[in-house]
């Protein structure tokens, strides 16, 4: 099963899904660029979730906040401060690892959320030397936040924050949306944008990355809901995961130690994927009680005080959290959806995230009749927003084989029956079962 992240690194790659950045240059660690395919599956992700979290819900808006924002707004946030790893230097070579992964490798123990004297103590006991095998300097704090300089003068230059969490935005602009929406507490504001993080340990392939998207949907609530809607936010968020088709078996939710917790949570549940390299986090929902806002109002003097208009009662709105990562959730559903048939790749993805819903083929390429034929229906098929292939390369059961492993759900081929009376054939990618059905019924059968 660890072959599996070999063998869907070199899918990736051989059919453009994912690239390792900058390769000609080397590469560059833990960075990736998503290729045509990648791009696809995640502007489908992207508009699934907007359309469950955003469009179907009246309760919630939506924003698209800077990535760099007033570096004020990381300090009230707590991350200059808190936002830290532990990390530990290998004395000889000079390279830093995570501490609770180092340690986790040794002794199988989880120790996220230690403090640098207590990880010195646990590395000391079990003798727990660096990956090259030597010895460990002491343990200390390492702040994940990317700071950038920004401005074109010089020596004017200010120092600023790439932005360590996506939501951020959502908080600081909580007021404006409130107002210009004319929104009542409960409500929700969501967000899908890029974090980056300086992760001391990054991998495996793209499960841990410096620059990541997230999405994220806050909602702000009365504290004694916090409970309810901490609860209703685990039950859509895995109700969507398993409409995407990821089997419930390989999920499961997971509370943190307190000591694990980032600093603005007071409860965090992490939604895990069994991944070949274990049972991995790619969802959390937080309560993150009214730390953002109070934070916020105290670091720029705004009011956040929310008057109940029915009862007239005064409070600072409390957050509950659903934030998934969409790389992340792109990994999960590589895993999900990665088979083997004989020597026969099938990329099982559910259609609604597939890059393509279809491929049309003609028989022959050589023959004019049957590619106008063919071009037709594709041209309808995109006309009708049904992101479709185009392949009339090599024999038709290679062509199946192609696209069986970039997960298209259905191949249709033109061919001479075609011309005589209007039906092809319709090939399905799991049953690999093929029937014939009129050109007049294409879009129905592959819309389900
Ligand atoms: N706003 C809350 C927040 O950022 P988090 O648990 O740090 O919470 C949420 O991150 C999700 O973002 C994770 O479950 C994961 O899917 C994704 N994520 C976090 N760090 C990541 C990284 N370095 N690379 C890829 N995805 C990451």
């Amino acid at each position: 099963m660890q072959d599996n992240l070999q063998k869907i690194t070199s899918l990736c790659k051989r059919r453009g899904f994912v690239f390792p950045s900058s390769e000609i240059y080397g590469g560059w660690e833990a960075a990736y660029d998503f290729g045509p395919l990648g791009a696809e599956i995640l502007r489908n992700l992207r508009n699934l979730w907007w359309k469950e979290f955003v469009t179907k819900r009246p309760d919630v808006v939506g924003l698209d906040g800077a990535i760099i924002s007033h570096p004020r707004v990381w300090e009230a946030s707590g991350h200059t401060d808190l936002f830290a790893d532990v990390m530990v230097e290998d004395t000889i070579t000079n390279k830093r690892y995570r501490a609770d992964h180092l340690i986790e490798d040794a002794t199988g123990e989880n120790v996220d959320g230690s403090k640098p004297e207590e990880i010195d103590e646990i590395i000391q006991k079990n003798n727990i030397k660096s990956p090259e095998g030597n010895k460990l300097g002491k343990a200390k704090y390492f702040n994940q936040l990317v700071e950038v300089m920004v401005g074109t003068v010089e020596d004017a230059k200010t120092s600023a924050y790439l932005r360590g969490e996506t939501c951020q935005p959502i908080f600081y602009n909580y007021e404006l949306v409130k107002d210009s929406m004319r929104k009542k507490i409960p409500f929700g504001i969501a967000q899908i944008g890029k974090s980056f993080r300086n992760e001391i340990k990054v991998g495996p392939y793209f499960f841990r990355t410096r620059e990541f998207e997230q999405m994220e949907l806050e909602m702000f609530i009365h504290p004694n809901d916090a409970a309810s809607t901490f609860e209703e936010l685990k039950t859509v968020s895995k109700s969507w995961l398993i409409g995407l088709g990821i089997d419930e078996k390989k999920l499961r939710f997971r509370e943190q130690a307190q000591k694990e917790r980032a600093h603005y949570n007071k409860i965090a549940h992490d939604l895990e994927y069994e991944f070949p390299f274990g049972w991995k986090e790619f969802q959390g929902i937080h309560y993150r009680t009214d730390w953002d806002l109070r934070r916020h109002g105290e670091f720029s003097g705004q009011d956040f005080t929310y008057t109940d208009p029915e009862t007239g009662e005064k409070f600072i709105p409390h957050v509950a959290e659903y934030s998934i990562g969409l790389s992340r959730l792109m990994l999960v559903l590589l895993f999900n959806a990665y088979s083997e048939d004989g020597d026969r790749i099938v990329l099982k993805l559910d259609p609604k995230v597939a890059p393509y819903k279809v491929a049309v083929f003609p028989l022959l390429k050589n023959k004019d009749e049957l590619v106008i034929k063919a071009k037709n229906i594709f041209e309808d098929l995109v006309e009708k927003g049904i992101s479709t292939a185009w392949d009339d390369r090599g024999n038709i059961g290679k062509r199946y084989y192609s696209q069986d492993e970039i997960g298209t759900p259905y191949c249709i081929t033109v061919d001479f029956q075609t011309l005589e009376d209007g039906t092809v054939t319709i090939r399905d990618r799991d049953t690999a079962k093929q029937e014939r059905i009129t050109i007049e019924t294409i879009s129905s059968k592959i819309q389900g």
